[in-house]
């Protein structure tokens, strides 16, 4: 019997992470596996440049349905994802639901589905912060809590998972999918259009991306931040992609320092153009410090924390807290030459996917992994 699998998507660094095991999929569904999914889109992020721009680029099908929740606050969006996603498992069930990442709609189709008996795959499972103030540590440990099969990318996460008692059976170390993302999409890299009219060359320039309540939700912390980038950077250009969040606060900021060039949120292909070719990349996300790992690119991340250590202690990433004077001496370093290059950690090879799938073939139908 055919097992249809809800596979969920609901923000921008979601995309990348469901479309190589989309691809796998289809790809032993054409070879015959008793496999079929449904694309479930949560609406949570819904402009072109934060969604579709990433379906198109990356050939993701269009969605069976979109649950069209749109913004809110944290509570807001996790309530309405719940309901909408509840009803459309009533009306037709799934065998499994998988969701990825750390996101809003990560966590509540997660409940809405375990709330009916409807198990939970989670893939970047275990991987923890410990900072609570962070939504996404949130939306992890909930999410964590209530997941049948966990698919991780580290030994770090494994071990986080076996100390809160999840059987080792139920845990797949498998890798991460958005690396399977990158490495196929690496050769079609491309310059935004405006490299050439901004004079951009491979090595000159940094790039920044803030989007953290923290780190822009104040706009006297974050003018302090945005000056410290620019007294650091010795002249070069800074280019930020600014998330709509961040938006809001560059508003009330007045005078940006003229080394920032702001560019709107970028599709994946043109931003990791820009990542690959940079000095080095001033961030407050998660997952360009796993993509700037793998490139090899220089990183500094301006977070207390992280719930991916092994960018740290393999790769090319570093954390700087969130006081800009921790930036003046990390750019030193760099501009002497002394930062480290880093090695890519195991597992990110391209396959993960691929090895998703093969586990959730093994184990279908789910009967033996529900309940926990
Ligand atoms: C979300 C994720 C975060 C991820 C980030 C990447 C959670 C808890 N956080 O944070 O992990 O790193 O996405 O982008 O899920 N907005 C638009 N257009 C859109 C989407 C959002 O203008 O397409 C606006 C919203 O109205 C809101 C702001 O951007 O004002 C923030 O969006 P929201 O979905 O609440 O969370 P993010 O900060 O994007």
């Amino acid at each position: 019997m055919t097992a249809t699998i809800d596979i969920i998507a609901g923000a921008r660094p979601n995309f990348m992470k469901i479309a190589p095991i989309i691809r796998a999929m289809e790809a032993r569904m054409a070879a015959g596996a008793p496999l079929a999914y449904r694309l479930v889109h949560t609406g949570q992020h819904y402009d072109s440049k934060m969604s579709g721009d990433f379906f198109t680029q990356l050939g993701i099908p269009e969605p069976h349905r979109n649950l069209e929740v749109g913004s809110g606050t944290q509570a807001e969006q996790t309530g309405s994802i719940m309901t909408r996603y509840e009803a459309l498992l009533l009306e037709s069930r799934s065998a499994l639901c998988l969701v990825v990442g750390d996101v809003t709609s990560t966590m509540a189709c997660a409940i809405a589905a375990q709330k009916l008996c409807v198990p939970v795959a989670h893939v970047e499972a275990g991987i923890r912060s410990g900072d609570w103030t962070m939504p996404e540590e949130i939306n992890r440990m909930v999410t964590d809590s209530i997941t049948n099969l966990f698919f991780t990318t580290s030994e770090v996460a494994n071990q986080n998972l076996r100390r809160s008692g999840v059987p080792e059976d139920r845990i797949h170390f498998v890798g991460n999918t958005m690396i399977d993302t990158l490495l196929a999409n690496m050769d079609r890299l491309r310059p935004p259009r405006f490299w050439g009219e901004l004079g951009l060359e491979a090595g000159e320039y940094f790039v920044t991306t803030l989007h953290r309540p923290a780190n822009v939700d104040s706009a006297a912390s974050f003018d302090r931040l945005l000056r410290a980038i620019s007294d650091g950077v010795r002249g070069k250009k800074v280019v930020f992609p600014v998330h709509p969040r961040t938006a809001k606060t560059m508003r009330e900021v007045g005078v940006v320092p003229p080394s920032f060039l702001l560019v709107d949120p970028q599709p994946y292909l043109e931003f990791n153009y820009l990542v690959r070719h940079a000095k080095a990349v001033i961030t407050d996300s998660g997952g360009v410090t796993e993509e700037t790992t793998v490139m090899g690119v220089p990183c500094m991340t301006l977070r207390t924390s992280t719930e991916r250590p092994e960018t740290v202690s393999l790769g090319t990433n570093e954390l700087l807290g969130v006081d800009p004077a921790s930036l003046a001496p990390a750019l030193d370093r760099l501009f002497a030459g002394e930062w480290k290059r880093g090695q890519v950690p195991p597992l990110w090879d391209g396959k993960t996917s691929e090895r998703i799938v093969a586990v959730l073939e093994r184990v279908l139908p789910l009967a033996s992994v529900t309940p926990r």
